[in-house]
């Protein structure tokens, strides 16, 4: 039957080790991992002499099915997955939004929207408003509800906007009951300040987007974030570090010993700011009939994101911390929306949802940039695009990593065949793609999700409810080790605890 499948010949990769060995897989499990199994002609024999048998992806950061800024992005749970399945990522971890600030209710929400899940995925909470309330539901979201992390917006003003005040508060929460706070670092009162600027000057478009919020003010607050859980003494996960400011705030943090996690994505390692300044923008941003508008939405408008694509240098710079571990895993921060609703900014950059698409592209753009070009190796490959996510969340060795007793979640790639990235080809229901006409080398041939073969020779076999809901534990010993650290301030800042459990 289709539930025991016997991978033959490829090289198994793990963070910590690599082998020429064969995998069995039987009932969504990994049964074996060794040379030469035997099995029964029951079992699907897969061929990958000469391929990278790899865990598949996990995706720290995606927003799917999210109101957002007026609309409703167009990847939901099923499409957005059923994408990142033919890319070789075989679970996500989505930002649960509340709803008028309410937690359980945004959590409710979320589990229906998640029911057509094709994919095992996991939960972050977003906190957007504090209060005793919220406080309260945060306990539960632990205790009850399997949510370790917990991001919070120092930005958009007047919906998800946060204080130092209520930072403070949020950081101190997520410490007593073990979960990791996340940033989204940017100054939002200086960013208004910037956009207001930009109107004024009469730059409406993408690249007022950019302008109006520099490099300086993600430094600032990622700063100011690192600093604030220092004081509070809890480690810090910043999602989307698009700027060598922010980076190097990150590298200055772990190098005093501070527990600080560097996510950048897919989109800050791989574009520049080029993509802004569209030359068709100038006819666009005429005042045309709203109708022209929308059916000559220029090209630049799908590039808009916070924090925004940098200048040419900063993408190289993310990918050189990448390597020397400085960060340490891989998002995309997926948040997709048409061109007709990007259009929704054509008068005013302020108004274009932000986000851009990258679940299906993250391996195989990640691998040609890193591995193909020779930065890193495939096992520093598996540690950022699957393991270190795994650990972080706490839900190591069950996800990421290949070995007898995890879920059966695995791709082959072929380091010889090439891909091409185009909207006309991807899985999304996006009808643009911001790596439009991107090639490179190293395709997923095989992905394998759940124990079953989801993605092969270009075929996608994805079913709405076929995926699970991860549940990630609390950090309670690595916050034993922080209280006890308390008790001597200076100890605290020695090297980070690991966080690796041992798989036994
Ligand atoms: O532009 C972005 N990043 N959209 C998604 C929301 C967020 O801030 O992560
Ligand atoms: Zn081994
Ligand atoms: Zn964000
Ligand atoms: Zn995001």
């Amino acid at each position: 039957s289709s539930s025991k499948i016997l991978i033959k010949g490829g090289t198994v990769v793990n963070s910590h080790h690599q082998e020429v060995a064969d995998v069995y897989v039987e009932d969504g499990l990994i049964i074996a991992v060794q040379p030469n199994i035997k099995v029964g002609d029951d079992v699907i024999v897969l061929d990958a002499t000469g391929k990278y048998v790899m865990p598949g992806g996990i995706d720290p950061h995606t927003h799917l099915d999210m109101e957002f800024m007026g609309t409703q992005t167009i990847d939901d749970f099923f499409s957005g997955q059923a994408a990142a399945l033919a890319g070789g990522t075989t679970m996500h971890i989505d930002f649960v939004i509340p709803v008028d600030g309410s937690l359980t209710a945004g959590l409710k929400l979320y589990k229906q929207k998640a029911q057509k899940s094709c994919m095992d995925y996991g939960f972050h909470m977003a906190i957007t408003k504090w209060d005793e309330v919220v406080s309260k539901e945060m306990d539960l979201m632990v205790k009850e509800e399997g949510i370790n992390s917990f991001k919070f917006f120092m930005l958009y003003k007047g919906s998800f906007m946060i204080n130092d005040e209520l930072l403070i508060e949020g950081f101190k929460k997520c410490k007593s009951l073990g979960a990791l706070p996340m940033v989204h670092a940017e100054n939002g009162d200086a960013v208004f300040e910037g956009q207001k600027r930009m109107i004024e000057l009469g730059i409406t478009g993408p690249e007022g987007h950019a302008l109006s919020r520099p490099p300086l003010l993600e430094g600032e607050a990622t700063a100011r974030a690192i600093r604030l859980a220092r004081f509070v003494n809890t480690p810090l996960y910043v999602v989307h570090v698009m700027s060598i400011d922010a980076m190097e705030e990150v590298a200055k943090a772990r190098k005093s010993g501070q527990r600080v996690i560097g996510e950048p994505v897919v989109s800050g390692l791989i574009l520049n700011d080029s993509v802004l300044w569209d030359p068709d923008f100038s006819i666009a941003s005429k005042h045309v009939p709203l109708v022209i508008c929308f059916i000559f939405v220029p090209s630049n408008y799908q590039y808009v994101m916070s924090p925004p694509i940098r200048a040419a240098g900063h993408a190289k710079a993310l990918q050189g911390a990448l390597s020397s571990g400085v960060l340490q895993l891989v998002g995309t921060d997926h948040c997709t929306f048409s061109s007709t609703q990007k259009a929704f900014g054509i008068d005013d950059f302020r108004k274009i949802p932000n986000g851009v698409n990258g679940l299906e592209e993250r391996m195989h753009l990640v691998w040609d940039t890193m591995v193909e070009s020779g930065q890193i190796s495939a096992s520093d490959y598996v540690r950022i695009t699957s393991t270190e996510c795994a650990k972080i969340f706490n839900i190591y060795p069950r996800k990421g990593a290949i070995l007898p007793g995890s879920d059966a979640d695995i791709i082959i790639l072929n380091p010889n065949a090439s891909f091409t990235i185009s909207a006309k080809l991807h899985q999304y229901r996006t009808d643009t793609n911001v790596y439009e006409g991107v090639t490179g080398k190293g395709k997923v041939e095989v992905t394998i999700a759940g124990g079953k073969i989801v993605w092969k020779n270009g075929e996608l076999k994805a079913f709405p409810g076929s995926g699970k809901y991860v549940e990630m534990p609390p950090f309670s010993y690595v916050f034993d080790g922080i209280e006890k650290a308390d008790s001597n301030y200076l100890s605290s800042l020695q090297a980070p605890v690991k966080r690796s459990r041992s798989s036994t």
